[in-house]
């Protein structure tokens, strides 16, 4: 795998259980290929850390009702939201996730020099590009780190926790960082009456590691229909038509259609993540759903036939926050003690695409963190220099960047001398344009 900065992490394992194919196109088993693989330690995706972090700035109903033609007691009926939190101007995807991952990495107790991989989940990045996830490699100093976006909506967080698992288990990575982060009040449209009210900022991540002892991220379910691409989306720049009513940048819903999709759609992917997981409903311990609304939740509970207080629900304190809700609400169930080791947790995602996806967490028993103790102090003093290393290495970097072009002329200069020379060196030269 190779790493952001350009760097070699370690290699996938060689050919286990590969098979090749001979020139008369047979497979053939490589010898002994089998058997190594029998060998080979069967490796699972743990939870080893979470993390969140909200902005401090919190959004009443009640404020809401100073904007919007809005009042407490519709917001808190249609979907039992009482409260949100909104970014400052000085917060962003990045600064919320940063947060969120360093706190998941003291409860791991893992440096960020040992991170191979960070996913980013978000719908409402600094940038297109470059990544959340790159700027998150970055402040972190996780120098070995790969690191990309994924855009799944709200389901984006359980995309990405299945791709990080995936990675771990086929023993390519060891160490994983997933983050979902948003600040979906940059894109709200505040004529919208009905959309705006539903969604709040906020992120959450979760740091993975590979061990051998069962448990963790054990199974997923992913699906995706695209034949409802109109009903739930925020158009960007790459956008050819722009229906009326859209605006680029601004989230727009048909709230009854994602409704009726949502309360479909949850029920049927827990069934069906269990399923793969050989399980029952009987044997879940606790769902963690996609915060969307509480009524939503409330359905889906009706439909599988279960309690609803088998969901976990903290729609009231922070709204919708897209793909930061899964991870929010982890921490918060972690919190609350919702958890115990061996209980089966389902977490569930819907949203944007559409899109949904599904996973059933076996928890494990978690190393208790002594923050006074010296071994967690010393690596906690360690992190905190990785952190401002990695602010100084970038400036450092940046200051090489600009003093090599200063020296050596642009880079863009080299590579057009570079291509003409090759170009003329050509046996077929390249064609005029007037003449292709
Ligand atoms: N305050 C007061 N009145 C309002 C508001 C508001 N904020 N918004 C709408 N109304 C009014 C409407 O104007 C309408 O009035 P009218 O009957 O006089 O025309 C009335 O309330 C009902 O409006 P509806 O749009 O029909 O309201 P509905 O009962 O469908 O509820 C809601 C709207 C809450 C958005 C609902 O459709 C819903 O929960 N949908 C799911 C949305 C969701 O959770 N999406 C996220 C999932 S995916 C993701 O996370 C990105």
């Amino acid at each position: 795998m190779v790493a952001t900065n350009g760097r070699r992490t370690e290699a996938a394992p060689p050919d286990v259980g590969r098979s090749t194919v001979a020139s008369n196109g047979r497979t053939h088993d490589r010898p002994f290929a089998a058997m190594r693989e029998r060998l080979a330690p069967h490796r699972y995706a743990h939870l080893t850390g979470w993390g969140m972090k909200v902005p401090d700035r919190v959004v009443t109903n009640a404020d809401l009702e100073a904007i919007v033609e809005t009042n407490d007691e519709w917001i808190r009926s249609r979907t039992g939201i009482q409260e949100r939190r909104f970014a400052t101007e000085r917060e962003s995807a990045v600064t919320l996730g940063f947060e969120a991952a360093r706190a998941a990495l003291d409860r791991a107790n893992v440096l960020p020099r040992d991170i191979d991989l960070i996913i980013v989940a978000t719908s409402t990045p600094e940038d297109i590009y470059p990544s959340t996830a790159s700027k998150l490699q970055n402040m972190l100093g996780a120098v070995k780190a790969g690191a990309f976006d994924l855009s799944a909506a709200c389901s984006g967080f359980v995309y990405a926790m299945n791709m990080a698992a995936q990675a771990i288990k086929s023993g390519s990575i060891q160490v994983a960082l997933v983050v979902g982060t948003e600040v979906n009040s940059r894109v709200l449209d505040w004529n919208d009456r009905a959309t705006c009210v539903l969604f709040g900022d906020g992120a959450g991540a979760v740091v993975l590691e590979s061990r051998e002892e069962h448990g963790g991220f054990l199974e997923c379910v992913l699906g995706s229909d695209g034949s409802g691409a109109e009903l739930l989306g925020i158009p960007t720049v790459g956008a050819n038509t722009l229906p009326e009513g859209r605006q680029l940048h601004k989230l727009h819903m048909d709230g009854r259609e994602v409704f009726r999709f949502a309360v479909g759609i949850i029920p049927d992917s827990i069934r069906s993540v269990l399923t793969r997981a050989k399980l029952n409903l009987s044997d879940v311990d606790l769902i963690i759903p996609h915060q969307a609304n509480q009524r939503i939740l409330s359905a889906a509970a009706r439909n599988l036939n279960v309690a609803e207080a088998l969901f976990y629900s903290n729609v009231h304190r922070y709204g919708n926050t897209s793909a930061a809700s899964i991870p929010i609400a982890l921490c918060e169930a972690e919190k609350e003690g919702r958890m115990k080791p061996g209980d089966h947790v389902v977490i569930v995602g819907f949203g944007g695409g559409l899109t949904w996806a599904a996973a059933v967490i076996e928890w494990q028993k978690q190393p208790k963190i002594e923050p006074r103790g010296l071994g967690y102090r010393l690596s906690q003093g360690r992190r905190q220099a990785d952190y401002v290393a990695a602010f100084w290495r970038a400036q450092a970097l940046r200051l090489y960047r600009r003093l090599a072009a200063a020296l050596g002329g642009s880079p863009a200069r080299h590579a057009n001398l570079r291509s003409n020379k090759k170009n003329a060196k050509a046996k077929t030269p390249i064609p005029d344009k007037d003449k292709r």
